[in-house]
């Protein structure tokens, strides 16, 4: 029996497809380990949405090839995967096999063929569509949180991102097809699913969606009140793409408390000019509208963000405008990025003009803001019982369990371990940076 050891890098999409190849393969003789020194395949689920994400993946190949005591088979998978293609097998040494994000229901497949043909073999065919999605909960990142992919690709081409090259054009899963893997997930025992997706809210299924019936301004929102209704315990959601936030997500989110009170809204820049050349399709007016919305909501939602710092052409002026921006907003939490140029892009063609050095003090004078406003926001969960999700022990300390609210927040709290896989009453006492801490009652 071969011993696969799979590593993955990147987004939510990485962990959801790697999750999906454990499965396939054990279901086909193969041994998933955690062990990297006793696999025969190593598989590197990669991402290349900034270049050092892109490194991450020509550093593992050299200590794998340094450190690995018999030689394994190096295998490629995920979004450098596809954009690289067979020059992989030229600039890094030591693969052996290129698996593209569309090729990932065939991985034994193309294993097979290395193990009959030698090194050498590149899959970037398109994805079959037939595969069976369900992820065995043996496989899955948690025994209680599943991520249930909504819709793939993108078809937004903000001017800086690879993702659009990486994963290609959008296809929404049918809801009938979701509906049934989140009762089959609620079946096994999950407490919480993530629909997920590079912009879930921006969902449109084909003809005959399984939504009719559900009431909804668009198919997104009417996909919530769907999956509402299995009466799973948590629902959450993301990315959500500010132009298609549409309110009636908020409405859906007021109407249900099992759609969990956390938005994630990548706003990227406070200025409209810069917003204008990264192609993102909103404007601060419209951005703070939808946020005004959130705020308005009786359910205390919790909004994060992602934010580049340092696109082309950014000023000094524009930078201020986005400390603006996040003042104004109050996040609960924010990405905050160095612009990374990324080769194929529409900006990789721009002039690459705020220094290494001046991004650098950008990114931390507007983590310092967020910092101390996320101080400031934070203290309202004070004394606050939360229901948090028991996921863990923590790492830290056999007596504390660790996991999320509902708002997201990583609570990390003095429980016993009953109650793992329950949701449970705590009471914060501690806001720390990063996380909450507290008793469970
Ligand atoms: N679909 C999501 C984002 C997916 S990529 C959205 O549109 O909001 C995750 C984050 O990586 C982005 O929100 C952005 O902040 C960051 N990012 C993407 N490309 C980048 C680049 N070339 N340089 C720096 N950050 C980048
Ligand atoms: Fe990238 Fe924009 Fe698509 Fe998000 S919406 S994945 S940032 S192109
Ligand atoms: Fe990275 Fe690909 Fe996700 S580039 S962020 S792994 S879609």
């Amino acid at each position: 029996m071969k011993k696969v050891f799979l590593e993955t890098f990147g987004c939510q999409m990485n962990v959801s497809d790697s999750e999906r190849v454990a499965t396939d393969l054990a279901a086909k003789g193969f041994e998933i380990t955690a062990d990297q020194d006793s696999a025969d395949i190593i598989l590197l689920n990669t991402c290349s949405v900034r270049e050092k994400a892109e490194h991450k993946l020509y550093t593992r190949v050299g200590q794998i090839r340094h450190t690995a005591v018999k030689k394994p088979m190096i295998g490629v998978m995920g979004c450098v995967a596809q954009l690289e293609g067979e020059t992989l097998f030229k600039k890094i040494s030591g693969v052996d096999l290129v698996i593209g994000t569309r090729a990932v229901g065939r991985v034994s497949d193309a294993i097979a063929r290395v193990l009959e043909d030698g090194p050498g073999h590149a899959d970037l065919g398109e994805r079959e569509f037939d595969y069976d999605w369900n992820v065995a909960d043996a496989h899955r990142h948690s025994p209680y949180v599943a991520f249930v992919p909504i819709i793939e690709g993108c078809n937004k081409f903000c001017t800086y991102c690879i993702v659009p090259f990486s994963r290609g054009r959008e296809r929404s899963l049918p809801a009938t097809e979701i509906v049934r893997t989140v009762l089959e997930l609620r079946r096994q025992g999950v407490k919480e699913v993530h629909l997920i997706g590079q912009n879930v809210n921006s969902y449109r299924p084909e003809t005959r969606s399984g939504l009719e019936g559900f009431a909804g301004a668009t198919p997104f929102s009417k996909l919530l009140r769907a999956v509402a209704a299995t009466d799973v315990e948590r629902i959450k959601f993301n990315t959500s793409f500010p132009r298609d936030f549409h309110p009636d997500i908020v409405d859906a989110i007021n109407e249900h408390e099992n759609l969990c009170n956390w938005v994630h809204l990548p706003v990227q820049s406070g200025s409209n000019r810069v917003l204008k050349a990264m192609r993102r399709l909103h404007t601060i007016e419209s951005y703070m509208s939808k946020i005004d919305k959130l705020k308005a909501s009786k359910r205390d939602i919790s909004i994060t963000t992602d934010i580049i710092v340092g696109f082309p052409g950014e000023t000094e002026a524009d930078f201020e405008d986005t400390k603006h921006l996040v003042e104004y907003c109050g996040y609960d939490s924010a990405y905050i990025f160095r612009y990374s140029p990324r080769p194929g892009t529409p900006a990789f063609e721009m002039v690459d003009d705020v220094s290494l050095e001046e991004k650098t003090r950008r990114f931390r004078e507007l983590e310092d803001l967020q910092r101390s406003l996320q101080a400031n926001n934070l203290q309202r969960y004070h004394n606050r019982s939360l229901e948090v999700l028991a996921e863990k022990r923590s790492v830290k300390t056999e007596e504390h369990l660790s996991g999320h609210s509902t708002c997201h927040k990583v609570v990390n709290f003095a429980g016993s371990s009953d109650m793992l896989g329950r949701i449970v009453n705590v009471k914060i006492t501690e806001i720390k940076s990063n996380s909450l801490f507290g008793v469970a009652a």
